[in-house]
């Protein structure tokens, strides 16, 4: 892991999941398991983790940063869709870090990243489905523009999607960085102000390839529903259309038997969007189960 890959919120996370020795707990996005490992340790000495993630070579970084609680970790290659089905017990805490990982991030080859030059692929889950090259490559222009509009809230999607579509009729998308510069000049945004411009259309393709939004608010409510009499769901979402499902799940679960703990989204401090740029955009959010 190291000090570049610091687990997002992680004191106040462990605090709100209120990790304890001993327990069942549930990491559905172990990544390359920062959060994990500290559950263990707060849980030592006989606490166990169920940790999933779709991604196979996240679960392949999570099982050396777990091996030394190998006796107590479960490690398994799941959508955590799938989560309330194989959950065999019900769990004292469950965590979601939503979104992409630096693991996925800093590796080019992935295709997540428009600063260093990949295969346009930003599949999380490799075994199947479709990579942002199929999707820029064969979409119509209109369905384009509104996946663009949708998931990057970017104004200028229709401009994006038009210079995607006369691009492809030349030669067809194959790398990131290719798109990157063909995004960047249809944004038409002064270089060097802000975020790049092609990010908010990176974020739509990622969130369209991988289907991030679609069933969040239920699986949240199914998760919630597998809880222990007070035990705890904890999400940390990273764009503002996640954290808005979120928030809307947690609501309806607060009028139906669970309290919610963050009226607010709690946020990393200062210091902690220093030490990691990523973090800037974490919002945190948990609920408890009523007692029995
Ligand atoms: C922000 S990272 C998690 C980092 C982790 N908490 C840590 O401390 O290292 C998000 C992870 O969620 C995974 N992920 C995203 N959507 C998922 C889904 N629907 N099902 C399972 N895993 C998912 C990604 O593959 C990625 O590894």
């Amino acid at each position: 892991m190291g000090a570049l890959h610091e687990p997002v919120l992680l004191a106040e996370t462990l605090e709100l999941l209120a990790v304890r020795p001993g327990g069942f707990w549930v990491d559905g996005t172990v990544g390359a398991g920062g959060h994990a490992a500290e559950i263990l340790t707060r849980s030592a000495p006989d606490g166990r983790l169920l940790a999933s993630d779709r991604d196979a070579e996240a679960l392949a970084a999570a099982a050396q940063t777990l091996a030394p609680f190998a006796a107590r970790a479960r490690l398994l290659q799941a959508d955590y869709r799938e989560l309330p089905a194989l959950i065999e017990e019900p769990p004292d805490g469950i965590l979601l870090d939503l979104g992409v990982s630096s693991l996925q991030l800093d590796r080019a080859e992935r295709g997540f990243s428009l600063k260093s030059d990949g295969p346009l692929d930003m599949r999380m889950d490799r075994r199947g489905g479709i990579t942002a090259a199929d999707v820029v490559n064969r979409l119509p222009e209109a369905e384009l523009a509104d996946i663009i509009y949708r998931y990057g809230e970017e104004r200028a999607s229709r401009r994006i999607a038009r210079r995607i579509v006369e691009t492809r009729r030349r030669s067809p998308f194959r790398s990131t960085l290719e798109l990157a510069e063909v995004v960047r000049s249809a944004a038409r945004r002064p270089r060097g102000r802000g975020i790049d411009a092609a990010t908010l259309t990176f974020q739509a393709l990622r969130i369209h390839v991988n289907r991030e939004l679609e069933g969040l608010g239920d699986v949240l409510a199914s998760l919630a529903r597998r809880l222990a009499p007070r035990g705890r769901l904890a999400v940390i979402a990273f764009h503002s259309l996640e954290d808005r499902e979120v928030k809307q799940a947690f609501r309806s679960l607060a009028a139906a038997g669970f309290r919610l703990l963050t009226r607010k989204p709690v946020r990393p401090g200062e210091d902690e969007v220093r030490r990691n740029a990523r973090s800037r955009s974490a919002r945190l959010r948990a609920i408890e189960r009523e007692a029995a």
